[in-house]
């Protein structure tokens, strides 16, 4: 038995508040009678429509999460530090989500989860080549030259050499001596961006993720998530094609 609105929640309906409404404005029926009653229950067999369509219960789900500074993109930590999952609703707590490669403990940002591992082996999967655009806030004041020298790759690792997709300078801030830089890679090594402003003399001050191959961050405020839409799905599927 499972209360109305977490069903229609993890059938990628809406979340599980919007799932409330559309309760509240008699768009659901179960075995054919409308419910608007929040904490109805249903079984496994019960018939449920949503303005007359029958839902399908999503075997995966996917979010997007805007990821503030001070989580970790892991399930669990061994510092007790709060992980991405404490941002989800507790209704989502009992499926194992986990999040599609990770960001730093200080990197703000589009985070993709999920419960789904193919789709994260195929979205991190390095020769996929998903984009992912970072604005990032450096010390110092970047010369045109460090520019240029970014975007024709950078020695990290051990004499690994990351080529970033774009590089674009985007502001030079005088009074308090920091550039801002929007970088795109299509790899993610670990702390790439951070190694990449290293080598080239710059630290990062600020780090966020903007993009994740033609996902943005539009709509969704810092600390909170939203369903990825299945067309959205089916497309990033598309993409990690292998390229090479
Ligand atoms: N590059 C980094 O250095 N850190 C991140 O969190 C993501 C990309």
């Amino acid at each position: 038995m499972e209360r109305l609105q977490k069903v229609l929640a993890h059938a990628n309906i809406a979340s599980r508040r919007k799932s409330e409404e559309i309760i509240l404005e008699g768009r659901v029926k179960v075995n054919g009678n409308v419910v608007t009653e929040l904490g109805f229950k249903v079984e496994k067999n019960d018939k449920i429509e949503v303005d007359g369509k029958p839902i399908e219960m999503a075997q995966h789900l996917y979010f997007l999460l805007n990821k503030p500074t001070g989580y970790v993109s892991t399930t669990s930590d061994d510092k007790n530090r709060k992980t991405v999952l404490d941002l989800l609703d507790p209704e989502l707590k009992d499926i194992r989500l986990y999040p599609v490669g990770r960001l730093d403990f200080d990197t703000a940002g589009l985070l993709l989860l999920t419960n789904d591992g193919e789709f994260t082996n195929l979205m991190t999967h390095p020769e996929h080549e998903i984009e992912k655009e970072y604005l990032v806030r450096v010390e110092g004041i970047v010369t045109r030259k460090k520019i240029v020298q970014l975007r024709n790759g950078v020695v990290i690792d051990d004499g690994y050499l990351a080529v970033p997709k774009e590089v674009r300078l985007l502001e030079l801030d005088k009074n308090f001596k920091t550039t801002l830089i929007s970088i795109t890679l299509a790899e993610g090594k670990n702390k790439q961006v951070r190694k990449m402003m290293d080598a080239i003399g710059h630290p990062v001050k600020k780090l966020t993720r903007v993009r994740y191959d033609f996902l943005t961050l539009e709509g969704v405020e810092r600390g909170t998530y939203r369903f990825l839409k299945i067309h959205e799905v089916k497309k990033l599927y598309a993409h990690s094609q292998p390229k090479k």
